[in-house]
């Protein structure tokens, strides 16, 4: 049986699609949010005590480090802890730390890609940790997503995503800005996003978030909360690389106004709006 900790938006569809083929015992700390799972734990122990490999798919390294704590009152030897969340690129080596001290192996592999695509088995996996413990969970991972990326090296797989989120970032707020515009100077929306798609928008963001632009609706893939704390955690690996990123902290600012207007459990699509409404 695989463990799997961490049911929110992206936790609960990779969930889904892994127990497809596999058994799993879930927890997440709100327990509703569990709903329709066959085996759920009643705490975070318990999943440790039953299964070998335990997954994670948390907000933040301040999650898993909470959730860790609770896992290592567990015997861990031997076990396999596979961390989805996108982390801080200083905690994910103490993460590593703290599991082998144990005789654990923690492999940190953050995934590109969301809602949809994590239902649909089309992540993009990238994993830094042991290669034996890799091996042992490729088949788990391959069931999840249609490219994974190895590296030995730890910390390597967290800074990769963290550098693609700001890109995401930033190119979700370009296209925002760029339809608002259009429409402000009387193109319909719908002409400024086909334009788009042909040309220098043409992206994998733009094709995600073409039907909820559309249609208006920020249902949740990814929230701006999520993609705030990636952007700031990007800010904290620029500051200990001594690198500006002036567009970095832009970007990160122009996503704070969601928090402003209540607005930052809501998709990141809806920067379109906040330009809009500026
Ligand atoms: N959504 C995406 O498209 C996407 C794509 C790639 C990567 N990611 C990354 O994947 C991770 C999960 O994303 P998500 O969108 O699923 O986030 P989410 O919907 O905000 O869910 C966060 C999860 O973390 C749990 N959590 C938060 N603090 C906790 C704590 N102190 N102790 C125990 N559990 C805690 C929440 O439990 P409760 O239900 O009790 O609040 C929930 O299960 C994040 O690191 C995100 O950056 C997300």
């Amino acid at each position: 049986m695989i463990g799997w900790i961490g049911l929110g938006h992206i936790g609960r569809a990779m969930a889904e699609r892994l127990s497809e083929e596999y058994e799993l015992l879930v927890w997440n700390r709100t327990i509703e949010k569990a709903n329709g799972f066959k085996t759920v734990a009643r705490t975070p122990e318990e999943v440790a005590e039953k299964c070998d490999v335990i997954f994670l798919s948390l907000y933040d390294s301040e999650a898993v480090r909470q959730v860790s704590e609770r896992l290592l009152s567990v015997n861990l030897r031997g076990k396999i802890i596979v961390d989805t969340t996108t982390n801080h690129h200083e905690k994910v080596l103490e993460f590593h730390e703290i599991y082998r001290n144990v005789g654990a192996f923690y492999l940190e592999s953050p995934v590109i890609g969301s809602v949809i695509p994590a239902r649909n088995g089309q992540l993009t996996i990238l994993v830094s940790g042991e290669r034996e413990a890799f091996e042992r969970v490729r088949p788990y991972l391959q069931k999840l997503g249609k490219r994974i990326f190895y590296f030995n090296e730890p910390g390597k797989a967290t800074k990769l995503k963290l550098i693609n989120n700001f890109v995401l970032g930033a190119f979700m707020a370009a296209l925002g800005e760029a339809i608002a515009l259009g429409e402000k100077a009387g193109l319909s929306r719908e002409e400024i996003i086909e334009i788009l798609e042909n040309g220098a928008g043409n992206s994998m963001v733009l094709s995600a978030k073409k039907t909820k632009l559309l249609n208006d609706d920020y249902s949740t893939h990814f929230s701006v909360k999520n993609l705030v704390k990636d952007l700031s955690y990007a800010y904290d690996l620029a500051v200990a690389s001594r690198k500006a990123v002036p567009l970095n902290a832009t970007v990160r600012e122009i996503y704070r106004l969601a928090f402003e207007k209540g607005l930052e459990e809501l998709d990141f699509s809806v920067v379109y709006r906040l330009f809009r409404e500026l």
